[in-house]
């Protein structure tokens, strides 16, 4: 018997960073959009804790303790007194260290699947507390939609959102590790008044409405200057897509995934053959957003 969760990608339409805190975490307004690529997490009862992967990128995912989904099945057997003896097999298909949350949705899925399988009926409350715990993305993996991060990212408010936007996603030749890019954050900020980061009400505005040229005009990442420092091919790619005829274009998360919002699915499949036909980018992912968070999709 086994149980499998699936669980979105996201991307953050806004990013408003502040100032580095004294714990070494940045406070964010962070609006998170779950976007339709999907991992796809199994848990079946096992003799010890093991993982697999397959899919893209699947070589660059570790398989001991130190992947976000181990430590996910270990925390939430810990908190019922229980042995995390489970397989968990991780279908990869959103972009490895790309800046869209796959560790984090692994991680997710993981606590959903583990959940259902050994029959614990964790109140959601309490889930959202492990994911937390596990790192600043979690959270948003679990419930999906659309919802305005504060904190380091893990309190959330849930967003409206009033129709289906479509996005074409450019997946680099390569990652980018998030601490790295909050330390380049840093450095490119030091000496500079950093201003508190607040959540833009024409985004949201513009979220609710389903309006994707008032969105488009909206995006922001504060973290792009400190992702193209560290992988300065992304402002060609950047170009590309926006020469595609994309609406706009940002660098999702902290990177190197860049995000394309786009006007409609027509345009998506155009500015997709575009953005490889330019060579900037080793694959490119047509999807629509918002998308349901971790979703138990086979076994109990
Ligand atoms: O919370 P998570 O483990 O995903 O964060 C990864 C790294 O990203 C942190 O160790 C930190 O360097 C950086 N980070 C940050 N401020 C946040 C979220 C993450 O500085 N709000």
């Amino acid at each position: 018997m086994s149980v499998t969760v699936r669980v979105p990608a996201k991307v953050n339409v806004q990013l408003a960073v502040g100032g580095a805190r004294p714990d070494g975490f940045h406070d964010l307004a962070n609006v998170f959009l779950a976007v339709g690529l999907y991992d796809e997490v199994t848990a079946t009862p096992a003799d010890e804790l093991r993982i697999t992967c397959t899919g893209p990128g699947a070589d660059q995912v570790p398989l001991d303790r130190t992947n976000l989904a181990a430590r996910a099945a270990l925390a939430l057997a810990a908190r019922h007194g229980l042995d995390a003896a489970v397989h968990l097999h991780i279908a990869k298909d959103i972009p490895v260290a790309g800046g869209m949350a796959g560790g984090s949705a692994d991680a997710a899925g993981t606590l959903v699947a583990c959940d259902a399988l050994w029959g614990l009926n964790t109140p959601q409350g309490e889930l959202l507390d492990i994911c937390a715990e596990l790192g600043s993305d979690v959270p948003f993996s679990l419930v999906g939609g659309a919802a305005l991060g504060t904190g380091r990212g893990e309190q959330l408010r849930p967003l409206d959102v009033g129709g289906t936007f479509h996005w074409v996603f450019a997946v680099a030749d390569g990652g980018l590790s998030t601490p790295a890019v909050y330390r380049e954050f840093d450095r490119i900020t030091e000496g500079t008044e950093v201003p508190e980061p607040l959540a833009s009400q024409e985004l949201l505005d513009a979220l609710a409405k389903g309006d994707a040229t008032a969105l488009a005009t909206a995006l922001s990442n504060d973290l792009q200057p400190a992702a193209l420092s560290l992988f300065p091919s992304l402002a060609d790619t950047l170009a590309a897509g926006r020469a595609a005829g994309a609406l706009a274009g940002l660098v999702s998360g902290s990177g190197p995934t860049t995000a394309f919002l786009v006007r409609d699915a027509e345009s998506a499949a155009e500015v997709a053959e575009s953005l490889l036909a330019s060579g900037t980018c080793r694959a490119a992912r047509t999807a629509t957003s918002p998308a349901q968070g971790a979703t138990v999709v086979r076994g109990r």
